[in-house]
């Protein structure tokens, strides 16, 4: 039975009854209506106009009846962090392909919980936006993660296995949906989130060998590149007329939530040992986490786990702080929390921008 079925056999009561009580809170977030209909004519309309435009049917578009065999990597051995890890070379040749195949469904599965985030923030955003274009822009991009959702909860059921969202992502996520004021669930999601999803798809899609999920990758990442250029065009005018105190409160938000991202893994990976699905992939792995994590520990000190593999982005250096600091968040005060938690700030916008625009670097 597939993971579909199976939670398709599961009773509503029954799932109403395990529901974890932190999944369920309410938010303080205003709704905001407009009665000013006029669209805006700039960048924001430019970019309702192309998200219209650019609506794609996973049904029509995609090969779903590709095979995909989840006991094989889906990913290039030589474009893998952990394969340039001295450690690793240890591992047998089947558990080499065991870890990667896993750490890859482990990955894909914080794209497919990250996209229903993204789901709900988009929605946030849609009925607490004061702006009638940036409302139907935030409708569209409603409608994107929804599609996201539904194409990877598809294909993560064809490698047959969903590990548990990592609770780095779902403390960013939460802090986002808990957040108070719209400005705050765009920098969450728009900048932070989506910075960190861009640069992952673009990393997948370099680096998948399989058909199927490359074409996927590709059509996710058109769309998040669109919802990472809002962040930029609807939010920078709005922050560059706020009054200091306030904009002070955005850049430590900011903070915090890349301080929650910047800490989740160990060496830029998704490794961590409090969380319980990457210590389920070790477990299916039969890979001993103590000799797993005095590895990446071996790496970081040889400064391996630094150096990306060529052609990849680093979704922190190249997307998330230009992000930021392009709409004036990295204000001195806040520089300053970025400087004593050891995030090295980086503005250079290059990357940011060619994936900017419906061109994503990997195209
Ligand atoms: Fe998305
Ligand atoms: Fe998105």
């Amino acid at each position: 039975m597939s993971v579909i079925e199976q939670d398709r056999a599961k009773s509503k009561a029954d799932w109403k009854v395990t529901m974890n009580p932190d999944d369920l809170y309410k938010n303080p977030m205003n709704i905001a209506w407009t009665f000013k209909y006029i669209l805006s004519g700039d960048k924001v309309e430019d970019l309702y106009k192309r998200a219209k435009q650019n609506q794609w049917d996973s049904d029509e578009y995609l090969p779903w009846d590709t095979p995909v065999d989840p006991s094989k990597p889906m990913i290039n051995d030589r474009s893998d962090m952990y394969h340039r890890m001295p450690f690793f070379s240890k591992l047998s040749k089947s558990q080499q392909e065991t870890f990667t195949a896993h750490s890859t469904a482990q990955l894909l599965s914080q794209f497919l919980h990250g996209e229903q985030g993204a789901l709900m923030t988009a929605a946030c955003v849609t009925h607490s936006v004061p702006d009638a274009t940036a409302k139907l822009y935030a409708a569209t991009q409603t409608m994107d993660e929804a599609r996201h959702v539904e194409v990877y909860a598809r294909y993560c059921d064809k490698i047959a296995i969903v590990y548990p969202m990592s609770l780095w992502l779902k403390a960013l996520i939460d802090a986002t949906l808990k957040s108070d004021r719209y400005e705050k669930i765009m920098i969450g999601m728009n900048m932070i989130v989506e910075g960190l999803a861009l640069g992952a798809f673009n990393n997948m899609y370099r680096t998948t060998q399989c058909e199927l999920l490359k074409k996927l990758t590709f059509n996710v990442m058109r769309d998040e590149s669109r919802h990472v250029s809002f962040g930029h065009a609807y939010l920078g005018p709005v922050i560059a007329k706020l009054p200091e105190d306030e904009v002070e409160d955005l850049a430590d938000f900011a903070f915090q939530a890349v301080n929650i991202l910047a800490h989740g893994g160990a060496g830029g990976t998704l490794a961590s040992r409090v969380d319980p699905g990457f210590m389920q992939v070790l477990a299916n792995c039969n890979i001993e986490p103590d000799d797993f994590f005095k590895g990446i520990e071996e790496a970081e000190a040889a400064g391996i786990t630094q150096e990306l593999p060529p052609g990849q982005i680093h979704s922190l250096k190249d997307l998330m702080l230009p992000a930021l600091a392009r709409v004036g968040l990295l204000t001195p005060t806040v520089r300053k929390k970025y400087d004593e938690a050891g995030i090295p700030v980086f503005e250079d916008p290059r990357v940011l921008e060619a994936m900017e625009g419906g061109h994503p670097v990997a195209a």
